[in-house]
């Protein structure tokens, strides 16, 4: 065994007891031990780095997907990365698909061609899968939840290092979509600051998720909306973008009396998809996950002194 096999060997993934996940694991590393390409440890590497970082994913917005399926994806989605243009070529005739597709970017072929070497040498037939492994470099419009995670998790999995990557890192804690939109935006301006061809599905994803970036203000709207019609007074908004990894705006305000407190919960419940609620005796934190709601009656807000640890926010506006 050679040193770059025996750096991908040691590379042990914990909490991982599905025997299926395993034997894909060791297929991917079969397959990349046959290419004598210096990056494929840090391919295999980033694979498993995919595999952690979308699972983490389909657990914070609990998405209906199968963790099996996120796994196999994810493990396999870079399964062709190292063929040769041959072999690319081949499965091109093989399957009787439109030789333009070698006229795009080489970048593209071993996701777009991807699927087509796993099905064949895996017995992977399946198509929610497939199509995962197949879009995960381009994106395309309406991806399906599995195909969104896997490009996403692509871009932003732990071993890929640097600001921009960061920063979608960041927004993808408090909303995926828009973490998407940002990625295509990123990715768009990088291949034209480049002169680099541009994939037309990769303008087609954005021209798509471009509307998730304004998600934030709608939803910031429509919570004020919300508590206003439950008498709520003195409502401040933090506007924390660049200050917390976790959350964009944090709202203060203050209810009138428990009940109003409760009665703005219970709307706010019906209308939005929260990540989670807290409620103190005279308090109550809502988690909208890109913005959190703080909810005090007039005593606990001035003992608690929320407002007072925000001093040097900036505010949004004050009514
Ligand atoms: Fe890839
Ligand atoms: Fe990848």
């Amino acid at each position: 065994m050679n040193n770059v096999d025996k750096k991908m060997k040691d590379i042990k993934i914990k909490d991982i007891s599905n025997n299926d996940i395993q034997y894909y694991q060791n297929k991917l590393f079969e397959k990349f031990s046959l290419s004598n390409n210096e990056e494929r440890f840090e391919r295999y590497q980033h694979s498993i780095g995919v595999m952690k970082k979308a699972l983490e994913l389909v657990d914070l917005y609990n998405l209906p997907i199968s963790k099996e399926k996120v796994q196999i994806a994810a493990i396999l989605h870079d399964y062709a990365k190292f063929l040769s243009n041959e072999e690319f070529e081949n499965i091109v005739l093989k399957h009787g698909l439109p030789m333009d597709i070698l006229e795009t970017s080489p970048k593209v072929w071993h996701a777009l061609l991807g699927r087509w070497a796993v099905e064949e040498e895996l017995d992977i037939h399946d198509e929610e899968i497939l199509s995962a492994i197949e879009f995960h470099t381009t994106g395309k419009k309406e991806m399906t939840p599995l195909e969104e995670i896997i490009f996403l998790s692509d871009y932003i999995e732990e071993n890929r290092q640097g600001k921009n990557y960061e920063k979608v890192r960041n927004i993808a804690n408090k909303d995926y979509k828009k973490a998407i939109a940002i990625m295509l935006e990123d990715t768009i301006s990088y291949v034209r600051s480049r002169s680099l061809p541009l994939h037309p599905l990769t303008l087609e994803a954005y021209e798509y998720y471009k509307s998730f970036k304004k998600e934030t203000n709608g939803k910031l709207e429509q919570i004020l909306e919300t508590i206003d019609r439950n008498l709520v007074t003195d409502v401040v908004i933090y506007d924390v973008t660049n200050n917390s990894p976790l959350c964009d705006y944090i709202i203060v305000a203050t209810s009138l009396s428990l009940p109003q407190m409760n009665a703005a919960i219970n709307y706010l419940r019906d209308d939005f998809v929260l990540r989670g609620v807290e409620q103190g005796s005279g308090w109550t934190l809502i988690d909208f996950g890109d913005i959190v709601l703080h909810l005090f009656l007039k005593e606990d807000r001035e003992l608690y002194g929320l407002d007072r640890l925000y001093v040097n926010v900036p505010k949004l506006n004050n009514k």
